[in-house]
């Protein structure tokens, strides 16, 4: 990574995720993101019933924080240590990380509205020594061969229509012993007629499964040390999402910050996601691999 500045860097790989940044950089879906999740971070959590009584903020930061005893646990933590996050969103999670444990975080992001956001809120909360954000891709980073003791990857990876070359460079950029903890939304038995219309909401390609993302870690040479699987964490997570839209939106809209139509898609598409977890469809699983 150039530089020691919490500056952020085009690099080549940008240009071949043009869909992705397509997405997330625009009012509608920037404001949604930031307004209904809470402004830190973009991730499945842990929801206690009843849904509507759980703050959306406080229960990413309380997932991020059970995410990071994984590693904590495996000595991963350990102040002064290197991190990467690939698909970093706001970098709540980073920070949370740095914050806590005092580690170092390159945050890895295509999404420039996002980066930005990002560079802000990290300054203010006086983090910018220990965070930098770059602007890049998680298929080609820009960075050393064994530079970190640990990549954290959130709900990012489903974006990639090249998912194991996320996992080679995940492999590649970590250290010797380092560890890969990834979490992500994935498919369980559903017909393609039924994942279609699933894959539209974020304007995905496809979706990974469990055997798949071990599949390709073993065929890098990570080892699995952990595979959690939370199938309630989707449906509770896009749920309570729904919710929060119907409950702001009125707002939003008329703050001219996300149109009525945007948000009819993106309600549609959240029940469609709560409708298939619940039929067994989808679930999140909680990975944990160590470079051998
Ligand atoms: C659902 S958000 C999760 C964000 C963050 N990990 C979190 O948990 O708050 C997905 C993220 O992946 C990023 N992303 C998607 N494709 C990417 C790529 N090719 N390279 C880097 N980041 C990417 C998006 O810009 C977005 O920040």
């Amino acid at each position: 990574m150039p530089g020691n500045s919490n500056c952020v860097v085009k690099d080549s790989g940008a240009q071949d995720n043009d869909s992705v940044q397509k997405y997330y950089d625009n009012t509608d879906t920037d404001e949604f993101y930031f307004r209904i999740w809470g402004g830190e971070d973009l991730h499945l959590a842990f929801y206690d019933k009843p849904l509507e009584e759980q703050d959306i903020r406080k229960t990413s930061t309380k997932a991020v924080q059970w995410l990071s005893r994984l590693l904590y646990n495996k000595g991963a933590l350990q102040q002064g240590a290197f991190g990467i996050d690939l698909g970093a969103g706001y970098g709540g999670s980073a920070r949370f990380l740095c914050s806590t444990y005092g580690v170092h975080i390159d945050c890895v992001n295509i999404s420039e509205w996002q980066n930005r956001r990002n560079v802000e809120i990290t300054e203010s909360a006086g983090l910018a020594d220990l965070l930098k954000v770059y602007l890049g891709s998680f298929t080609d980073l820009p960075c050393e061969p064994d530079r970190y003791n640990f990549a954290w990857c959130e709900e990012a990876l489903i974006h990639s229509p090249d998912k194991l070359k996320v996992f080679q460079e995940a492999y590649r950029v970590l250290k010797k012993g380092g560890f890969f903890l990834l979490t992500d939304p994935l498919q369980k038995e559903i017909s393609h007629e039924e994942l279609v219309p699933i894959l539209e909401r974020a304007h995905l390609v496809d979706m990974g499964s469990r055997e798949r993302y071990r599949e390709y870690a073993r065929r890098c040479g990570f080892e699995l040390l952990e595979e959690i699987d939370c199938p309630q964490a989707l449906v509770d997570t896009y749920g309570r999402v729904k919710m929060e839209l119907e409950k702001q939106g009125k707002q939003l809209a008329e703050e001219g910050l996300c149109s009525v139509a945007f948000q009819e898609k993106m309600k549609a598409g959240l029940q469609r996601w709560v409708d298939a977890g619940q039929q067994g469809k989808l679930t999140w699983t909680v990975f944990l691999f160590q470079k051998k």
